[in-house]
């Protein structure tokens, strides 16, 4: 007599795998509709050859026994009863879900052993944890592969349970067989996609309508800095992408994952930053994909970290740039290299073809009988010599500006030099050689303010200054000349009220042959101011110039002590 159909609790498996003796009665019609089947295998419950050998196993009365196979019977999971007494357990009840979920009428299964559900993709793990339970005489649950009748496969989660009598004997066991084919399927796509996005190289996490992260792979969290816990429904854009790569802060509404998550379109960006959980910008190409589902909403973004392809092509901007600077240099040295050329065809030698037009003048005269006076003689002679002074002068500034743009240092013949006594000389030379025509040279230039320097080139570049300062200047205005010691060294300041320079210009001014807009129609070789800062530069010192058009232009020289001189040249 059974008091109690004791479920025991064992171990649950999911498998798949071995081969058993299954579909021996392949003859055995199926039966009709689930609902003509349930009611025709209710009967067959109720039938006199199942109740026999029912009543084998179970020692309860009739009534009790019809009750608990009725209800057996109606359960909507498969439910099979096998004898335990009996060899090989064969099956003494199946219900007809059981029948609806294998395909077997029940008649054919009744009084077999059930592992003829069993075939090729049966899991032999699976199997031989059921083996166990039932030499044990325990329950136990696992999922393994079944074969319905005609072949199909399905996943059959199976719960064993004994029953026991009142001495506690195992004379029987209930199976419960529940079609488990559409969860475990789902787990395996689950576990493959789980797989696939922890495999990817690519980061990508999933966001919900609000933007709140639903997933995360492992690429995306490390790019992003946070462990993936961290990150699942938080907010994805006030995690990573709340400001702009020019920090200026980002609106959700302006964001286009946000915006395909709420229902707008897919799109690739290619030129965006997602912030790390350490504060620093990471360059990203991403893709959003909206995804929409019953009562779901929401997208899926994927995110390369672009940081290399950025450095490249920042390599690629500057080398290219450093190309285009190589060229142009190589192309001003060319033009300098015509300028100089023209400067030598044209200013070195016109005045020295008038020179020779002189001498042959004065050659002729000879020839002609016709001595030139003494007086005639001295004059020549000066002329001559101021000719030659000046060429002297040029070829001068030609080579030390040479010198200068090759990098050179320049031979200084270094003295002591007394800047006030020398601005003052270069001032009356100049004064003298533009004539009463012009700009009024004002010297305040004490003697005393002395340093050590190249006095020729010194001379030079005050020739230079301030000649300017007279060539640029209307007649009768005035060009202030100031030397003052500072420290050991010296300033010099030459002030004008000419047409100074206009702003963009003045960084150009010290570039060899540049002349400025304002300096048309006044003749220059575009090198004074070039070899002027060489000059200065190689006595360790500054030359800067403040100029505005209409204004005028002040440029300031300082020169160091006797002792930065000398370590300077
Ligand atoms: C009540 C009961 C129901 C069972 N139902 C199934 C089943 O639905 N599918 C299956 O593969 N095995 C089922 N089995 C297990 C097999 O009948 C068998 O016990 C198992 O294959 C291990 O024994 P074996 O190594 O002799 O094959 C059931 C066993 C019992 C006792």
């Amino acid at each position: 007599m059974v008091r109690r159909a004791d479920v025991e609790g064992g171990d649950m498996e999911t498998g798949g795998g071995e081969r058993g003796p299954r579909g021996a009665d392949a003859g055995v019609a199926a039966g009709g509709t689930e609902d003509h089947a349930r009611r025709a295998e209710a009967a067959e419950v109720a039938s006199p050859d199942v109740a026999r050998h029912v009543s084998a196993v179970f020692d309860a009365g009739d009534a009790e026994r019809a009750r608990l196979l009725t209800l057996f019977a109606a359960l909507p999971v498969g439910v099979v009863l096998v004898d335990a007494r009996a060899a090989d357990l064969p099956i003494v009840f199946a219900n007809a879900a059981f029948s609806a979920l294998t395909g077997y009428p029940i008649p054919a299964v009744v009084g077999r052993n059930c592992r003829f559900l069993q075939g090729p993709d049966t899991d032999p793990v699976a199997v031989a944890t059921l083996r166990r339970a039932l030499a044990a005489g325990t329950g136990c649950t696992v999922t393994l592969r079944n074969y319905r009748r005609d072949g199909t496969p399905f996943w059959n989660e199976l719960t064993l349970a004994p029953l026991r009598d009142t001495d506690g004997q195992v004379v029987a066991y209930v199976g419960v067989q529940v079609d488990a084919t559409a969860r475990v399927e789902a787990e395996r796509q689950r576990a493959l996609q789980a797989a696939v996005l922890d495999a990817t190289a690519e980061g990508i996490y999933g966001i919900d309508h609000a933007g709140r992260c639903t997933f995360i792979n492992p690429a995306a969290a490390a790019l992003l800095g946070y462990p993936p816990a961290a990150v699942i429904g938080r907010d994805m854009h006030a995690l990573v992408h709340h400001h702009r790569r020019d920090g200026t802060p980002y609106p959700p509404d302006a964001c286009p994952i946000h915006q395909a998550a709420a229902g707008g379109q897919g799109v690739r960006v290619a030129d965006e930053v997602v912030w790390r959980r350490d504060g620093t910008a990471v360059p990203v190409e991403y893709a959003v994909q909206p995804m929409a589902g019953a009562g779901f909403a929401g997208a899926v973004v994927t995110l390369v970290d672009v940081t290399e392809r950025a450095r490249a092509e920042q390599e690629r901007a500057a080398l290219l740039t450093r190309e285009r600077a190589a060229r142009a240099e190589a192309e001003a040295a060319v033009t300098q290299r015509d300028h100089l050329l023209s400067l030598a065809a044209h200013d070195l030698r016109t005045p020295l073809a008038a020179l020779i037009g002189e001498v042959q003048l004065r050659q002729r005269r000879l020839r002609r009988g016709r001595p030139l006076s003494v007086e005639e003689q001295g004059a020549f002679l000066a002329t001559l010599h101021d000719l030659l002074q000046r060429q002297v002068a040029v070829v001068s500034e030609v080579t030390d500006a040479a010198y200068v743009q090759l990098g050179e240092r320049l031979a200084l013949r270094v003295a002591s030099v007394d800047l006030g006594t020398l601005a003052g000389e270069v001032a009356d030379m100049l004064a003298h050689a533009h004539g009463a025509g012009a700009a009024v040279i004002d010297v305040a230039a004490p003697t005393g303010v002395v340093i050590v320097g190249d006095r020729d080139r010194l001379a030079r570049v005050l020739q230079n200054i301030i000649g300017n300062a007279v060539k640029y200047s209307p007649a009768g205005a005035p060009v202030q000349v100031r030397v003052r010691a500072e420290g050991d060294g010296a300033v010099v300041v030459v002030r004008d009220a000419g047409v100074g320079i206009p702003a963009g210009e003045i960084d150009r001014v010290f570039t060899p042959f540049y002349r400025a807009s304002t300096a048309r129609g006044v003749a220059g070789t575009g090198l004074g101011l070039a070899g002027a800062q060489g000059i200065i530069a190689q006595h360790g010192g500054t030359i800067a110039l403040e100029s505005a058009p209409g204004v005028g232009t002040t440029v300031t020289i300082t020169l160091p002590g006797a002792e930065k001189t000398a370590s300077a040249s």
